[in-house]
């Protein structure tokens, strides 16, 4: 029914050697690289844009599952496309005057289109992006404040999950903040299957067992 997808959060990593970070991983087992691009305005911390990703890109075939915490994701769109980029999630609370147009040009450059929630922000909001011609493929429901990497889990965001889950048997469902294996089986048995994980993996002493025991608990 669905794919698991583990995808460690590079925001974790050593970005001065940001491609053998990823090479890293990618030899732990992980699906995907999460990028969590901030513009410091949609959240306060700032992080990489385009020219970080084509520079990654020259040293990866890797999926690169770009997050979009900033205030006019349609400006990234075309950088982003050119750069190399494979999934763009961008969040709800940043268009929802302009999704429609922003799905459109995201598919138009070849990337995957996602939609992305904050903890406060109800699940009821991305109904309208999952259906129609429009429609996203990836609903990122967040399980931190967006912005920074190691906080805590928030399990009564899980309601949202199996809310989604139940409508959506097929769903590319992901969940962001505080996963590890402590909080693996909230997640998963709430019904994500696309799992981001940073600091509990860059900060395992063996980083391919966690990748591992993430992936054995999705509900394939
Ligand atoms: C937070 C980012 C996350 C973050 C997750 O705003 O979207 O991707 O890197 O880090 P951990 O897994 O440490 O919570
Ligand atoms: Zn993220």
């Amino acid at each position: 029914m669905v794919k698991a997808i583990i995808a460690p959060s590079m925001l974790s990593s050593d970005f001065a050697h940001l491609a053998s970070e990823a090479e890293r991983m990618l030899n732990c087992g992980a699906d995907w690289l999460h990028m969590d691009i901030m513009d410091g305005h949609f959240v306060p911390n700032l992080t990489l844009g385009a020219p970080i990703i084509e520079s990654l890109r020259k040293h990866t075939k890797a999926y690169l599952d770009c997050h979009l915490m900033v205030t006019n994701p349609l400006d990234y769109v075309e950088p982003l496309g050119k750069a190399g980029a494979s999934g763009f999630t961008f969040h709800i609370e940043a268009s929802r005057d302009n999704w429609q147009e922003l799905v459109q040009r995201i598919k138009s450059k070849g990337m995957k289109p996602g939609v992305s929630l904050k903890p406060g922000t109800p699940i009821e909001e991305v109904y309208p992006l999952l259906d129609g011609e429009n429609a996203v493929e990836l609903v990122l429901v967040m399980t931190v404040e967006p912005g920074f990497g190691g906080q805590k889990f928030m399990p009564e965001m899980m309601d949202k999950v199996r809310t989604l889950r139940k409508k959506y048997p097929s769903l590319d469902i992901e969940v962001d903040g505080g996963l590890g294996p402590s909080t693996i089986e909230a997640a998963t048995s709430a019904g994500a299957n696309c799992i981001v994980a940073g600091s509990s993996v860059f900060g395992a002493p063996d980083p391919a067992q966690v990748i591992t025991l993430l992936r054995g608990s999705v509900e394939e």
